[in-house]
């Protein structure tokens, strides 16, 4: 049955590429303005999360582009933790939902209203953007808050609720980012190259998680600092790290791939948690990987319990912890308060999602990080065609890749 749908999407698509003028490359390099108009088809095609664990690429009439809209040619999108638990349990109640929100593509239209970007950076037809909160109900909120406020009760792209315009997220070939009272931040990254854009959002994770770490005082050029967990998130946070100068960095983790990884990120030793029994054995393995110290601080960047409990071990007498590890509930973890939090007065910050702010950082994070040579777009193990999006999906939940994007051709 699923076979039969895919089979029918690809052919519908491959029918579709055939009509579209899109890939005959023009001779001469005209205004992009007019050269992108005339490519723009009648129908866009959106991945729609219909039932669970299944999208159909859903074929929607262009909607109209209004004075403060901008249409964007979709060029890719990084698979999120966050799309993986919409396929395999719609959490959020959202089906049928059009998914993704780490998406990046080209102008191709823009009503008469947009000049700048939300940071005032001038954009124009056939520059390349992304997308990142929309705030709907706060007008309040501008590029320059750094308090909570601009994070709580925001949407984004890729997780909103269907509505009559359709093309609401980047698992698709065209979307519509809505301008006026909708809500939109939206930011001019033609500088980028497309991996650089794919890896944005999480980026921004881990600029903010960093901007957390560093109000408590504690994480220094030469601190001592444990990542534990070196998924995309822990990975990420060790880059960013190394961007920023620290030197001293031990990934833990129990995959022996993703730790000779974290090397090539920056981490100058790892500990594999596999070859110690016991947390006593595993700190100690820590503390021999520091020549004899524990921690300065610690990016907790998993999502489990156990090791939020066990990172306290690893931290030293009056320092820090970033828990980010829990972007959504992953249950309770225990701790002793006395030995791992007073007696050594830890500092605690905890860190959820970005700022805008923070996105205009990671802008220049991911520069800063291609300048001194780490490799980046290695994180992007798996790219998948936009009609393939469900083996996309199951390849994030087989857990066989780092960051796994859908590239439209
Ligand atoms: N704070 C935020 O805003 C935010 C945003 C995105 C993701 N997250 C969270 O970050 C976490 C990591 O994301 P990811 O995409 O890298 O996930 P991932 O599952 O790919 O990586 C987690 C890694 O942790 C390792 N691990 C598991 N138990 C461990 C332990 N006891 N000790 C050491 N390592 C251990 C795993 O082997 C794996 O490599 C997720 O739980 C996610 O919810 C938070
Ligand atoms: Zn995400």
């Amino acid at each position: 049955m699923e076979m039969n749908i895919e089979e029918i999407v690809k052919q519908v698509l491959a029918e579709m590429k055939g009509a579209a003028p899109a890939d005959v490359a023009p001779a001469v390099k005209a205004d992009p303005a007019a050269t992108a108009a005339g490519e723009i088809p009648k129908t866009a095609h959106v991945a729609v999360l219909t039932a669970l664990e299944h999208f159909d690429i859903k074929e929607y009439p262009m909607p109209e582009v209004g004075d403060d809209d901008i249409l964007v040619k979709v060029e890719g999108c990084g698979v999120c933790g966050t799309d993986a638990h919409e396929f395999k349990r719609d959490p959020f109640s959202l089906i049928p939902v059009a998914l993704g929100h780490e998406g990046t593509g080209e102008i191709v239209k823009m009503g008469k209203n947009v000049k700048v970007d939300t940071a005032g950076k001038p954009v124009r037809v056939g520059d390349k953007v992304v997308t990142c909160m929309i705030f709907k109900d706060d007008p309040e909120i501008t590029m320059f808050d750094l308090n909570k406020k601009n994070v709580g009760g925001a949407d984004v792209y890729g997780l909103l609720p269907d509505d009559d315009v359709h093309l609401n997220g980047w698992f698709s070939d065209y979307i519509l980012i809505r301008g006026g009272s909708f809500g939109s931040t939206f930011f001019n990254v033609s500088d980028l190259d497309l991996d650089s854009r794919i890896l944005i959002e999480p980026c921004a994770v881990l600029v903010h998680a960093v901007e957390r770490a560093k109000t408590t005082g504690i994480l220094r050029f030469n601190s001592r600092v444990v990542v534990q967990g070196c998924g995309p998130i822990g990975l990420i946070c060790i880059a960013i790290l190394k961007t920023m100068g620290v030197q001293n960095i031990c990934a833990v983790d129990g995959e022996q791939k993703r730790l000779d990884f974290a090397k090539k990120m920056g981490a100058k030793m790892t500990v594999n948690f596999k070859d110690h029994k016991g947390i006593e054995a595993l700190a100690g393995a820590v503390k021999d990987a520091f020549g004899g110290h524990l921690a300065d601080f610690a990016f907790q960047c998993t999502g489990s319990p156990v090791a939020h409990a066990n990172i306290y071990k690893f931290i030293r007498n009056g320092g820090g912890l970033c828990e980010l590890g829990f972007f959504i509930n992953g249950g309770d973890a225990t701790i002793n308060p006395h030995f791992d939090i007073c007696s050594k007065e830890i500092t605690i910050v905890g860190s959820w999602v970005y700022t805008l702010r923070d996105y205009v950082t990671t802008f220049d994070f991911l520069k800063s990080a291609k300048e001194i040579g780490l490799p980046m777009s290695e994180l992007i193990t798996d790219k998948f065609p936009l009609e393939e999006i469900n083996e996309a999906l199951k390849t994030n939940l087989a857990m066989t890749g780092l960051k796994i994007a859908i590239v439209n051709k």
